[in-house]
């Protein structure tokens, strides 16, 4: 699957999204390395600090469908700008994918950009001690 496909996938997941409040849809696709697809979009709620961000919900899917090792993630939202994974999702990623993973991220015009995540992430927290 080449990026483009999984953007288009991403673009079929914008359609799930639930933004009655921001109106910002946002789709995800997540390409495991055994070639399989899960995909997210984001899910509000009236108390905003409940909403769910697209990347998380296809993350959460993968993982309990037992996938545990990821190529790739499309991202797309409804806007002019190229939109970007927030921080809260940068960290979830960075817990569950290499620093290697490919973010393609795009917007409703189809322009897109790509980063390994260690780019969107470098120097993270990643576990503690005490
Ligand atoms: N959102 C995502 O789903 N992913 C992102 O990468 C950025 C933000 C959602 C959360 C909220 O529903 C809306 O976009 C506006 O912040």
């Amino acid at each position: 699957m080449d990026e483009q496909q999984l953007m288009k996938k991403a673009m079929q997941a914008m359609r799930l999204s639930y933004a009655p409040y921001s109106k910002f849809t946002v789709g995800v696709a997540l390409l495991s390395s055994q070639g399989e697809v899960f995909l997210g979009a984001n899910i509000e709620n009236a108390s905003f600090g409940a909403t769910i961000c697209a990347e998380r919900v296809a993350l959460s899917c993968a993982l309990m469908a037992g996938a545990r090792q990821f190529e790739a993630i499309a991202i797309v939202a409804n806007s002019d700008e190229i939109v970007l994974p927030c921080g809260i999702c940068r960290q979830v990623l960075v817990e569950h994918c290499t620093p290697t993973l490919k973010v393609i991220c795009s917007n409703q015009l189809e322009a897109f950009k790509s980063y390994p995540l260690s780019d969107l992430m470098p120097i993270a927290f990643t576990n503690y001690s005490v």
